[in-house]
């Protein structure tokens, strides 16, 4: 934009920060060295590490001047994931200010499939967000909060206000990461153009599928390829959220693509609930609550078995007038979308790795959860307002080898 530059935080970068790519099976060391003015937290959202350090949600603070190191091994198949900041109560203005960047993860299996994978060539992060600029280009979290979630007037897209990309292949993938506060988007191209969705947040899809909107809720991810192959040298092809323009697609010449994009792209596992494993009710209620109550730091909600699966009906309790869509998000852990109010799913959440799921007002959605690692983990509502008000609780996985593990819990006067 012209005129004063825009203050913004970020990881090892002005804002957002340069996207990390990891390979399955990697091990990972990182070093957070927080030289802002205040606390603040690095959270894997959609990687099945251990909680509640590694994880970094509000139980791992790094103090203003202070760094950490974690490291962990990565243990999952090939997504698009996040990390942000996560310190308890202003996630939120922290994300705004610029505390978001992608996380690669990459596998044999992607490796293999016959689809778009040079980064920065013919696959591109597409970090959703949207912000308002005041006085002198400057943003204002105070002055545009809203409990009920912040929008932005602005969309601002992977850091940039006006965005456009070079297409120079006949067949782009782009990674979306819906990294906004409050606001879902939407996605359609001009014409309707075909996207072919390829993966969602946690994995590849079992099969792809083709559609002309894509719906992503604040943390979610979607991936799909799009093929320009109608469109020659000089055409413009744009991205939309409703009526709104996102990102420009300039096109310029290129060879012809004749790849078919495969049936399958992954198998994903659905292993057996056991009969005796309760089915878990959340409720997510108002802007602030889960199951009725806000959250609390030493607070412990739920328990569950490592390694095991269960059954999470989780509902949306506002009424059907007034209500918003939460995106219901739980760290550390995947899951699969079994049922909305009973009925089958979307088929883009059909047979596919997720961590965070839009739920409509009045709806129920039941999940298929499962940890891989033991640990403290919140579960929440991805509007990260509702979430810094108290719309988030904790569930303890646990090692039937150390039933008794304790782990040391933070609360809002220690911190
Ligand atoms: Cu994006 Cu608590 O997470
Ligand atoms: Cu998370
Ligand atoms: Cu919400």
């Amino acid at each position: 934009m012209p005129g004063k530059k825009t203050h913004t935080w970020g990881y090892n970068f002005p804002v957002l920060g340069k996207t990390i790519v990891l390979k399955t099976g990697q091990h990972v060391h990182v070093t957070l060295k927080n030289s802002l003015p205040e606390l603040t937290s690095f959270h894997w959202h959609g990687m099945e590490v251990p909680g509640p350090v590694v994880d970094g949600g509000c139980h791992a603070p790094i103090y203003p001047g202070t760094e950490k190191k974690i490291e962990f091994t990565v243990k999952q198949p090939a997504a698009l994931t996040w990390l942000h900041a996560h310190p308890c109560p202003s996630t939120a203005m922290q994300v705004w200010l610029g505390l978001a960047m992608g996380v690669v993860v990459t596998d044999d299996n992607e490796a293999k499939l016959p689809i778009p994978k040079t980064y920065g060539v013919d696959e591109f992060p597409i970090v959703l967000q949207d912000r308002t600029f005041h006085k002198d280009n400057q943003l204002d979290y105070r002055a545009d909060y809203d409990p009920m979630g912040v929008f932005g007037d602005t969309p601002v897209i992977n850091a940039v206000v006006k965005p456009y990309v070079d297409v120079t292949t006949q067949k782009v993938r782009l990674l979306f990461l819906g990294g906004s506060n409050r606001r879902e988007w939407r996605l359609h191209f001009s014409d309707d153009l075909v996207m072919t969705q390829i993966a969602g947040d946690d994995s590849f899809l079992e099969h792809p599928i083709k559609l002309t909107k894509v719906l992503i809720g604040p943390g979610e991810r979607q991936q799909v390829v799009v093929d320009f192959g109608k469109y020659k040298d000089g055409d413009v092809v744009n991205l939309y959220t409703d009526d709104f323009k996102l990102v420009e697609f300039r096109i310029h010449s290129f060879k012809k693509d004749d790849s078919v994009i495969p049936d399958t792209l992954f198998t994903p596992k659905d292993p057996e609930v056991a009969p005796d494993a309760p089915v878990r009710k959340v409720t997510m209620d108002n802007h602030d609550m889960i199951n009725g109550k806000r959250f609390s730091m030493q607070r412990i909600d739920m328990k569950q078995k490592l390694m095991s699966t269960e059954y999470w009906d989780v509902t949306n309790t506002n009424d059907k007038e007034h209500g918003m869509l939460h995106p219901f998000h739980i760290h550390g852990a995947h899951f699969l979308v079994i049922s909305r109010n009973g009925h089958d799913p979307y088929p883009n959440e059909k047979n596919v790795y997720k961590d965070t799921v839009e739920i409509a007002p009045q709806e129920t959605v039941r999940l298929k959860v499962y940890f891989q690692n033991a640990g403290v983990f919140m579960y929440h509502c991805h509007i990260i307002e509702h979430e810094d008000a108290g719309m988030m609780a904790q569930i303890q996985i646990v090692d039937p080898k150390e039933p008794d593990k304790k782990y040391k819990l933070m609360d809002m006067k220690t911190m």
